[in-house]
């Protein structure tokens, strides 16, 4: 380890044999973790090339577990985003296309720092578990066209372990390590169909778009040479998505989608990640077809039926999705009132994600306990018009004195001028597959 240490410390590249070795012998414990943190951080220095990463993504694949999902007939679709404020894509995303046909297998995390997480928002759902071993998560997809499972403990067990130490030794932030690890799971994960959904912006991990689409295209060309279908579609954080931030009261906003009553820059973020599957299952021939199947599917009710199945099956009562008063709701309900009139420019997600935290709605560390009522439902968006003493945004909190508090983050979050701002939009770029083989760019 000392030598491949030191080889990456000059800027060598690592071989396929080198890179098995170092991950195996990290996961059974034979390399320690300060050895295992000094590479890493020589990988932030120096890079892993495109065929080092690939190497690095498929040894940690094969650390652990790989679901073989070959008995459900057709392709099976898997979607992931690399985590965002008031993320609740999933919960429309899925029942939409199963109910289109198409078997949705997902595994999911909970929400970690300012951003959110789709266990915890289906926790608000009394009974619903995600906690399915592998026997019902294949009986659920093909009885219902869903699953929904929180990451089994040996689904690529070396990102679990090298994820821990990146968080504590500053290494998170190294696109070949992001690339890594988010697809070592996707493809243990077992989908023929990728579609990822990378965020750009000021409450994302990419904050320049460059970035983003370095990571979109790092990640697109990996699943396309380990044999799936893949793509990217990169996607606006420079404010939350939609409306709603906190657990309960996202899962309300997508039950209203799934009514045909959802926030625009959330159905837009639905729809592109939504035809991009449908067109790699060749369920459709471009965008506008796709479209067209999506918004049939919310409109005739399909979607949002799926959705109670769905719900149903992994044991939590469905009879909220028709009927969503039946949530809990955060006993105080305390207004931000802007403080000047003009047009809303940016609004800075992390704030919101962090007063949404501080409130208690998301978690420190991973064990924290979190309150799934509380949250800020934004009544502003970028381009709006605000009146001074109008209200911005609506705090829900259990604590008074802490909603209190949390007024003026939320306030100051908010960026207001005098010019309504130009519409930048959600989808900022797509990328997918076609052609990435013979891709032969480095990524640093
Ligand atoms: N999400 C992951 O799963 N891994 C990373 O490295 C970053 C985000």
């Amino acid at each position: 380890m000392y030598d491949l240490i030191e080889k990456k410390k000059e800027g060598r590249i690592l071989t396929e044999e080198e890179i098995r070795w170092m991950i195996d012998g990290y996961v059974r414990g034979e390399i320690p973790d300060y050895q295992m943190s000094a590479m890493m951080m020589a990988i932030c220095f120096q890079g892993l090339n495109e065929k080092e990463t690939l190497d690095l993504t498929l040894s940690m694949r094969d650390s652990g577990d790989c679901l073989d999902l070959s008995e459900i007939p057709g392709k099976k679709a898997d979607k992931h985003s690399t985590g965002g404020v008031g993320d609740k894509t999933s919960l429309v995303l899925a029942p939409v296309i199963a109910s289109l046909g198409i078997p949705m297998a997902k595994m999911s995390g909970r929400g970690l720092g300012h951003t959110g997480g789709t266990i915890d928002k289906l926790e608000c759902f009394p009974g619903f578990t995600t906690g399915l071993n592998e026997e019902k998560f294949m009986e659920n997809i093909k009885n219902i066209g869903i699953a929904i499972a929180g990451q089994t403990a040996n689904l690529a067990p070396a990102d679990k372990k090298l994820y821990a130490l990146r968080d504590v030794t500053a290494t998170v932030n190294q696109m070949s390590l992001i690339a890594g690890s988010i697809m070592s799971k996707k493809l243990a994960a077992g989908s023929d169909i990728i579609v990822l959904d990378v965020k750009t912006g000021s409450g994302a991990f990419m904050k320049r778009l460059e970035d983003a689409k370095k990571l979109a295209e790092t990640m697109v060309s990996i699943g396309t040479m380990a044999g799936k279908k893949t793509a990217a579609v990169i996607t606006d954080m420079d404010q939350p998505l939609g409306n709603a931030v906190g657990n309960s009261i996202e899962v309300i906003e997508a039950i209203e989608a799934l009514s045909g009553k959802g926030p625009a820059d959330f159905m837009q973020v639905v729809s592109a990640l939504g035809s991009k599957i449908l067109m790699l299952a060749e369920r459709a021939a471009d965008e506008a077809e796709a479209e067209d199947m999506i918004c049939r599917c919310i409109k005739s009710g399909a979607a949002k039926k799926k959705f109670a199945e769905f719900v149903e099956a992994q044991g939590g009562d469905a009879s909220y999705v028709w009927d969503t008063d039946q949530f809990k709701k955060a006993e105080y309900k305390i207004e931000v009132l802007s403080e000047k009139e003009g047009f809303i420019q940016k609004i800075d997600a992390a704030s919101i994600g962090r007063a949404c935290m501080a409130l208690g709605g998301g978690r420190e560390r991973k064990d924290s306990a979190i309150d799934l009522s509380v949250g800020i439902y934004l009544c502003k968006k970028r381009g709006d018009f605000v009146k001074k003493k109008e209200p911005l945004a609506v705090i829900y909190a259990s604590d008074r004195e802490r909603g209190e508090e949390e007024k003026e983050r939320v306030r100051n979050a908010y960026t207001i001028g005098a010019v309504c701002p130009d519409e930048s939009g959600t989808i900022k770029a797509v990328i997918d597959g076609i052609g990435m083989n013979n891709a032969n760019s480095f990524y640093i």
